[in-house]
């Protein structure tokens, strides 16, 4: 069985409720609308935060009303956030497809991600739930301030581990957050359960940015996405920043000037990916990452045995095998 269908099966029925209802959402009045809601809705990815958040529900209780309208919301921003973010990465492809920005353009793919933004808040604010909206919110914030802090440091090619940190902790681990804090809410409102989620999310979410920026070098063909995208983008990432930690300052020049360039050739892409190789780049990347998912499986193992719990950690341990 593929592993992401053994992590759905607590929840399988559960997902494809989400599913129906996520299609529903995703409709509107506008034929140019439309058309691209629906090719995205096509393009279906992990959906690994829905997920996240019926499974964390269900580890504290009874899946409800809310689970769902929490699940959507948040994937709903997340998709929109996707649009945006291949804006900001000039990304042509997304999920194995030309990215919005690249078969339509810039301009579409803000407005269509303002929609897709703002049809999230709403049906909340439809159902009441202003805690949840809370939640979102602040991590939808998070998000924008850790993009732009991304492009600030970016911009200087001085990026520490620490900047990395802060970076990843927004703009990815502030969502996953969410999700498992939502799930925890849409049962009880203990609020250290909560938090305990919160807490877990954010590990899970740590590790997982970390694994996207190692497929990023990895190239596995798989992830629908141009690898070598970042160093293309002069985006420092956890690998590459540690190389050049290590590297003698000859090479680190070296480096530095190739990422430095506007415009860069394949074969200065693989350059770069293999500079980072050589100096334990990747190594590093994935022991940090290990020390993250250890972290979310501690805080599991603080609940008694069960079919959700055992997904969990399956889920856990995906982050850090998957290959897309
Ligand atoms: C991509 O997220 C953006 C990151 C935070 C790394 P996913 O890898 O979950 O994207 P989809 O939804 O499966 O396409
Ligand atoms: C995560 O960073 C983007 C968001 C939080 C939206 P990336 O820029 O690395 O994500 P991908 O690789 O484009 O999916
Ligand atoms: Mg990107
Ligand atoms: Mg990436």
């Amino acid at each position: 069985m593929p592993i992401l269908t053994k992590i759905r099966k607590p929840v399988e029925k559960e997902m494809a409720q989400f599913e129906a209802y996520f299609a529903k959402t995703m409709r509107s009045e506008i034929p140019l609308l439309n058309i691209i809601l629906n090719y995205i809705l096509r393009r279906k990815g992990k959906q690994m935060r829905p997920l996240l958040v019926f499974l964390t529900a269900k580890l504290n209780g009874e899946i409800s009303e809310p689970t769902y309208l929490a699940a959507t919301f948040i994937e709903l921003l997340h998709t929109a956030s996707l649009v945006h973010d291949d804006v900001v990465d000039n990304a042509d492809e997304r999920r194995g497809a030309l990215s919005i920005n690249a078969l339509w353009n810039a301009k579409i793919a803000v407005l269509v991600g303002d929609y897709m933004l703002s049809k999230g808040m709403l049906i909340s604010v439809e159902n009441n739930r202003f805690d949840m909206l809370e939640i979102v919110s602040e991590a939808v914030k998070s998000m924008s301030e850790g993009e732009l802090l991304q492009l600030q440091k970016s911009r200087k090619m001085n990026l520490k581990e620490e900047d990395y940190f802060r970076i990843i902790i927004s703009k990815t681990a502030a969502l996953i957050s969410a999700c498992t804090a939502c799930g925890a809410r849409s049962v009880t409102d203990n609020p250290d359960t909560i938090q305990l989620m919160k807490e877990l999310g954010e590990n899970i979410g740590i590790a997982f940015q970390i694994k996207d920026d190692l497929l990023d070098y990895e190239g596995t063909g798989l992830t629908g996405k141009t690898t070598g995208n970042d160093i293309r983008e002069r985006k420092l990432t956890l690998p590459l920043i540690y190389a050049l930690e290590q590297a003698p300052a000859s090479r680190k020049r070296h480096a530095l000037a190739i990422v430095k360039k506007r415009k860069k050739t394949k074969s200065e892409i693989t350059e770069v990916i293999k500079f980072v190789a050589e100096y334990g780049g990747m190594d590093y990347a994935e022991t940090k990452m290990k020390q993250y998912l250890d972290k979310s499986l501690a805080i599991l193992d603080t609940y008694p045995d069960s079919d959700v719990k055992e997904s969990l950690k399956t889920f856990v341990n995906y982050t850090a095998s998957r290959r897309k």
